[in-house]
């Protein structure tokens, strides 16, 4: 699989690289996603600070943070076409709702454009809406990083619970969370891999 984003010629792309920080802001900003410039940074920042409390290699979660949302610079409409011409199966999921297609698409950009080769941290961006079953580590801190430090106004509803669980587990909060979205029919469709992921999750609870 493989995505050229000079492909879609209303984006801007600069042909000079400095640093992935800065590549990644010049990608977003220059395309009209400078609300997530702001949510990525502050997503590494709680996906760095949850690496450091756990012991994951910090670098590879801000990293994850930094690259995870990076396909808002992809229309819509274009993230099924796309999946289409690499001959991607959609889950029903995707298929009603293109925008849940974001984290494989944020995790082909990262690997194509920006050439991380990592695949713990291409994992956990391709699944940072979703997990999926027996996650890593890494792919749970991006996940909650996200949530913690989530795109919308206000405090989120489930912050408190969430954070409780945290001085518990990765695993505890990740099914916190999940619970949360099947309690609240916060779920617009759910994907097959947060169905594996909530199964998983029960499983080394019980
Ligand atoms: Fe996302
Ligand atoms: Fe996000």
């Amino acid at each position: 699989m493989y995505i050229d984003l000079t492909h879609y010629s209303y984006l801007t792309l600069l042909s000079k690289r400095i640093d992935l920080r800065e590549d990644c802001k010049n990608l977003l900003c220059l395309n009209d996603k400078e609300k997530t410039w702001q949510h990525v940074q502050q997503v590494a920042k709680a996906a760095q600070d949850l690496a450091i409390a756990y012991s994951v290699d910090s670098k590879s979660a801000y990293i994850c943070g930094l690259l995870h949302d990076i396909s808002a610079v992809i229309k819509p409409e274009d993230m099924k076409a796309l999946m289409k011409h690499l001959q991607q199966d959609l889950d029903p999921a995707e298929d009603t709702y293109p925008f849940l297609l974001h984290q494989k698409i944020s995790a082909l950009i990262a690997k194509d454009y920006f050439h991380i080769n990592d695949p713990m941290i291409l994992s956990a961006i391709a699944c940072h809406t979703t997990l999926h079953k027996q996650p890593s580590p890494l792919d749970m801190i991006l996940f909650l990083a996200d949530k913690i430090a989530w795109d919308q106004t206000g405090q989120p509803p489930y912050l408190k619970e969430l954070t409780a669980a945290l001085s518990h587990s990765l695993e505890d909060a990740c099914l916190t969370y999940i619970n949360y979205l099947f309690k609240e029919g916060n779920l617009l469709y759910p994907h097959h891999l947060l169905i594996e992921a909530h199964q998983y999750l029960k499983g080394i609870q019980s």
